[in-house]
């Protein structure tokens, strides 16, 4: 089975363009920030985002390493993406990630919370531009990634379904610990 970092980035090369705007509201260790700037292209903007250094480190290394220099790094809570994100990006970006959890290989004690990540997802809609996409990839199967998850399918469910398409795809069936990847799209109106 494909991995869902894998079913994101296919999902997301659906509808981004080069020389469009993206977001990575958890930057981690670089691998989407990576995938938006190739899939962007030179013309384009990145806007990577992390509450830690050690992997804005990491994500900046990455990116040289595969000649990608229009990201712009940023440490920083994904809850004031309102005040970081420059407002002509408002209803204007192409493709919006969160990849949500700890850093892989870092403080696995520093993790998402499910407060700032439903502001940031709500903050975050308002970037997209008609027939954007935002991903979501959640992991319940840590503690404190269950009630993640769970207040994630409701803040979907409550979306108005006139100006948002949502899916959810499951890692596995059956399993209530399998990480699930959460979409929106925003419709055209
Ligand atoms: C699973 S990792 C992201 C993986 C990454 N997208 C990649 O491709 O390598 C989750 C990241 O979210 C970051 N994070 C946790 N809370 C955050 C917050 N409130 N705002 C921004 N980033 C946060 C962590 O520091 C960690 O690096």
């Amino acid at each position: 089975m494909t991995r869902l970092t894998d079913q994101a980035h296919e999902l997301i090369s659906t509808v981004l363009r080069p020389g469009e705007t993206a977001i990575d509201a958890t930057a981690g260790n670089g691998h989407d920030s990576c995938f938006l700037c190739q899939t962007v292209g030179p013309t384009g903007r990145v806007y990577a985002i992390d509450i830690q250094e050690t992997a804005l480190k990491q994500t900046a290394d990455l990116l040289a390493e595969a000649n990608c220099f229009q990201c712009e790094l940023i440490c920083c809570d994904h809850s004031q993406l309102h005040e970081i994100i420059p407002s002509e990006c408002l209803n204007a970006t192409g493709a919006i990630m969160f990849n949500l959890g700890y850093l892989p290989g870092g403080d696995h004690n520093l993790i998402t919370q499910r407060t700032s990540t439903l502001t940031a997802l709500e903050t975050a809609k308002d970037f997209l531009r008609p027939g954007g996409m935002m991903t979501i990839l959640a992991y319940p199967g840590h503690p404190g990634g269950d009630e993640e998850a769970v207040a994630i399918d409701q803040w979907l469910n409550q979306l108005s379904a006139s100006a948002y398409q949502t899916e959810t795809i499951l890692a596995r069936s059956n399993s209530a610990t399998a990480p699930c990847l959460f979409v929106v799209r925003k419709l055209e109106p």
